[in-house]
């Protein structure tokens, strides 16, 4: 197993082992993620898509019963949304809008601006000798009108570093947005969210700035350059969505080096939240009570961290069944045997986890 720290290893094992070994339920009070959020004024939530709203009731009252805040894993992307120039579709969004406001939940929006997931007539578009701005800000005009006054907040920009594309300040240089407009479409995107939906707070979003590894470290350094670059232009930014997904049987986790970037975060003024939480689990322990032992290690020694900021407004994960995780089908991630990846709070029959019980308490334990 990768050596996470011993601290955060102990104090997750002794929970997760427990309920792993058959022990008793090691949990707090709360009766739901939601509750234990809400007793420390923060908010817990997952991804959902829409089918799941169409087909699948019972895991939909999970999602009711354990979130009080949503976001779409795929619904509100530029492709689904506009894969045709002109009229913006947003049919399956609004399914997943209509959920949370009938079950009061809060809704985020995720994303305005990718490198991926784009139609082919927008990457076209940007490669033309001058490409029209209004490719970038007619979507973040279009669906921010359209869900003003229902969006907590919105992943303005994401996935906006890739320092192995070598760029002297880490950028992703390959990103279509970045060819066409240069570095100055993240700050043209924030302004004009900030512009169509002033009251919505916006984040910027990145991965792989969570483990010990010198790539994310890189990555790290990358993500507060930029971060900088935008606080010192007045760009309109309010929060930094750090994705956290985990890969605690490839790389190591260090507290120490993770929690410098939280507070040189927190330092710039933003808020923070855990956007897109699960732990890729291929790798770990054929034996599954204790790889679910360990996801709920490495899941409590990284949520501490975030919780011990005063920025953290709360932790979304990347869904909330291993029924449903975009782990057990992407092909770096993926169980070669075909069973599912563990990564999330609840089994695939809905049943709680020590991954689950790992964020409960480190709700539990924040100050
Ligand atoms: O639902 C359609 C189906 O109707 C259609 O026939 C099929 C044709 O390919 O596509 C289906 O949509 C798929 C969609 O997930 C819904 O399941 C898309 O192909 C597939 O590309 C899409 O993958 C999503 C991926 O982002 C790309 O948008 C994953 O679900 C989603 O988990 C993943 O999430 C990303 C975050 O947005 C950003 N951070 C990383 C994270 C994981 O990659």
């Amino acid at each position: 197993m990768t050596e996470i720290s011993r601290r955060a290893f102990m104090s997750g094992l002794g929970t997760a082992g427990l309920l792993a070994a058959g022990g008793t339920e090691a949990r707090g009070a709360q009766a739901s993620l939601k509750a234990s959020a809400e007793a420390k004024g923060l908010l817990y939530g997952a991804a959902i898509k829409s089918s799941q709203i169409q087909n699948d009731q019972p895991f939909m009252q999970a999602v009711t019963a354990e979130c009080n805040i949503v976001v779409h894993e795929w619904e509100l992307k530029r492709n689904p949304v506009q894969s045709e120039p002109g009229k913006l579709n947003f049919y399956l969004p609004d399914m997943v809008a209509a959920y949370a406001r009938s079950n009061e939940k809060k809704l985020r929006g995720h994303t305005l601006v990718w490198y991926y997931d784009n139609p082919q007539w927008i990457v076209d578009g940007l490669k033309a000798r001058n490409p029209d701005p209004a490719l970038l800000t007619g979507y973040i005009d279009g669906a921010c009108a359209h869900y003003r006054g229902r969006i907590h907040s919105w992943d303005v920009v994401n996935e906006g570093v890739e320092p192995a594309e070598g760029h002297p300040d880490g950028l992703r240089i390959q990103s279509p947005w970045y060819q066409a407009f240069g570095a100055e479409y993240i700050d043209i995107a924030f302004r004009a969210a900030r512009a169509a939906d002033p009251d919505a707070l916006l984040f910027y979003c990145e991965y792989s700035v969570e483990m010990a590894s010198a790539m994310n470290e890189r990555r790290r350094t990358a993500v507060l350059k930029l971060l900088e670059r935008l606080k010192s232009r007045n760009v309109p930014i309010d929060a930094f969505g750090i994705q956290g997904h985990l890969k605690p049987f490839v790389n190591r986790f260090d507290e120490r080096k993770f929690a410098r970037f939280v507070e040189e975060v927190q330092g710039l003024g933003l808020k923070i939240m855990v956007t897109e939480l699960d732990v890729a689990d291929r790798w770990g322990p054929n034996d599954i009570a204790k790889r679910d032992a360990q996801v709920g290690a490495v899941t409590r020694a990284f949520l501490d961290v975030t919780m011990a900021s005063p920025a953290m407004l709360g932790v979304l994960t990347w869904g909330l069944s291993d029924k449903y995780s975009w782990l057990s089908s992407y092909p770096e991630y993926k169980w070669p045997d075909g069973q599912l990846s563990r990564g999330l709070p609840l089994d695939a029959q809905l049943v709680r986890k020590p991954m689950y019980t790992a964020i409960a308490e480190a709700f539990d334990a924040r100050k």
